[in-house]
């Protein structure tokens, strides 16, 4: 029998859960209790139903995630947790982690990773809570988690567990006369389940393997050392019946392998390599714990993510899923381009504009007025879970490729030629300085509300925009009516067109700016990105004085 022990411990400054967990250095998770202090705080946040409760546990594969497991066992066990199903040597994706808390109705989940940022000593390490429902804690959970990391002075602890991991079955243990049960779960099978029902697999695989329209369609699927390698292995070598030259990086590694694994055409630029020199109709990447993905197609053809949701929202038809569930809402985070706007105009369906964070969708679809919803920051999903779903977006566009008969530029050719196009580009400067930052964002919201800014004339490159609205974006979610201020500033000018600033919520050592650039063009839809939103890029530098502010001239990251 296992006893428990009660763990005297002073609060760590600074556990408050950004726009998606708490996430760190990983030298900062390694202090004395910093740990065991925010996971002990995310139990007494739900301490009216943690005792007999069960919850899902597991995460990305980077450095320090099976040392966190394991803390998490014995402290599941030493405050009356019943059950932990946990992937096998920790490894679940984000989405993975939302089907199985679904699929058992578990209490909710503790999701291990800092999603796209480095792994490895020197990198980053997250942790994070989801919900009964599969999705991330809303505010309101995450602001109890942290005011508890605020006075926690003690955390209880079952230190005699020890549980392999790496074997796949139940384990139970006595824990002061309680029954204390890890079960490791396979970390796939029920993910793969999932998407097998969702999908149309067999239809799918004739695509692949060229029975459908003759000639193969050759894709490459990258994982980029993360999360999603034994996910991508399962279902595009095993189901689908691609070969191991369809897919790459598909091992886990703690550090992926030095990669910054981040699915975008900076970060995955040797995907985007290998499909414009190779005979690729398709390529996609997801990040270090599966959540985000990049499409593209043959020649390396870049599909935006506000494309992405756009076309998708259009061809719900060509996935079974749909059919059977019906097709509700869609939505948007509000930095996201107006694209699916258009096709839910187009439609007669709901459109939601949110805050940046995929929590903020889960309201909707728990209350059946959401089907479809996506970010600029490469998140596409539905209400099949509660995390957005990188294998699932590919999944998806598959299926619109294998309906329509289409390569994925031709796709994109139609949908412009029907709905006109948004062109959007995100320009991020990385760990610049915080203070000068934050002076930035003030003095930019002082200058945008005071009177006379709107209707105010900015002209470049012989383009001239007149502010039509300018604030600080704040949502009102339709469901609970809870309120989220300053979400973001916005600047919209009389043509439509935007400009978003924000800083990211995401970062885990100084501050990230990130622009945001938006504007339709209803003719006009062939142009360069770059080329198009130039004008409107240095409205945005002019107005927001960016340069002075970061000391930078250039963006570290152009999306
Ligand atoms: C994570 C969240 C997304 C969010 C993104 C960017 O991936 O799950 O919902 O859009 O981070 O957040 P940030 O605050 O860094 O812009
Ligand atoms: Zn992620």
């Amino acid at each position: 029998m296992s006893g428990v022990v009660i763990v005297n411990t002073t609060p760590y400054e600074g556990q408050k859960p950004g726009t998606s967990g708490l996430r760190k250095k990983v030298k900062v998770f390694l202090q004395e209790n910093y740990t065991e202090n925010f996971i002990q705080s995310i139990l007494d946040a739900n301490k009216d139903a943690i005792v007999g409760s069960t919850l899902v546990v597991g995460g990305d594969g980077r450095y320090l995630l099976k040392e966190v497991v394991d803390k998490i066992i014995k402290i599941s066990a030493g405050n009356g947790v019943a059950k932990l199903l946990v992937g096998q040597n920790g490894i679940l994706s984000t989405p993975a982690v939302s089907c199985i808390i679904r699929k058992y109705k578990t209490l909710g989940g503790i999701v291990l990773t800092a999603s796209h940022n480095p792994g490895g000593i020197d990198n980053d390490f997250g942790i994070k809570f989801n919900c009964s429902n599969g999705g991330p804690a809303p505010d309101a959970t995450t602001n109890d988690i942290y005011k508890l990391t605020t006075t926690i002075k003690q955390y209880k602890i079952a230190n005699n567990i020890t549980c392999p991991i790496d074997k796949i079955g139940v384990h139970t243990f006595n824990v002061e006369d309680r029954q204390f049960t890890v079960e490791v779960i396979d970390s796939v099978q029920d993910y793969v389940d999932y998407m097998k029902e969702i999908f149309d697999f067999p239809k799918i695989k004739s695509l692949l393997q060229g029975s459908a329209q003759g000639k193969p369609f050759n894709v490459l699927i990258d994982s980029m050392n993360g999360v999603t390698g034994p996910y991508v292995k399962r279902v595009f070598v095993d189901e689908l019946g691609a070969s191991e030259k369809n897919v790459r990086r598909v091992v886990p590694l703690e550090d992926f392998g030095g990669a910054h694994p981040d699915p975008n055409l900076t970060y995955a630029a040797d995907l985007v390599e290998a499909v414009k020199n190779g005979d690729y109709d398709f390529g996609a990447a997801f990040d270090g714990d599966g959540d985000r993905n990049m499409i593209i197609g043959r020649g390396a053809f870049f599909v935006t993510p506000s494309d992405s949701l756009a076309v998708l929202a259009n061809h719900l038809d060509c996935i079974p899923y749909f059919k059977s569930t019906g097709v509700r809402g869609f939505a948007r985070s509000m930095p996201t381009a107006a694209a699916v706007d258009r096709v839910a105009a187009a439609v007669g369906k709901e459109i939601f504009e949110v805050p940046t964070g995929w929590k903020y969708f889960g309201n909707l679809m728990d209350a059946g007025r959401l089907s479809l919803c996506g970010e600029e920051s490469f998140g596409t999903g539905s209400d099949h879970v509660r995390e957005k779903d990188g294998m699932w977006a590919a999944l998806a566009w598959l299926s619109v490729i294998a309906n329509t008969a289409q390569s994925v530029e031709q796709i994109l050719m139609d949908h412009w030629a029907k709905f006109g196009r948004n062109y959007f580009t995100r320009y991020d400067y990385e760990e610049c300085a915080s203070d000068p930052c934050n002076e930035m964002m003030q003095v930019l919201e002082r200058r945008i509300t005071e009177a006379g800014f709107v209707g105010s004339s900015h002209s470049a490159a012989g383009k001239t925009y007149v502010v039509k609205l300018a604030d600080n974006f704040s949502y009102m979610d339709p469901i609970d009516q809870s309120v989220s201020m300053k979400q973001g500033l916005r600047i919209i000018f009389e043509d439509g067109s935007r400009i978003v600033l924000r800083l990211s919520g995401t970062g885990s050592s100084g501050a990230t700016v990130r622009l945001y650039i938006d504007s339709y063009e209803a003719t006009d839809v062939q142009g360069d990105a770059q080329v198009m939103l130039r004008p409107l890029i240095e409205v945005a530098l002019q107005i927001s004085q960016l340069q002075k502010y970061t000391g930078r001239d250039a963006p570290t990251v152009i999306t």
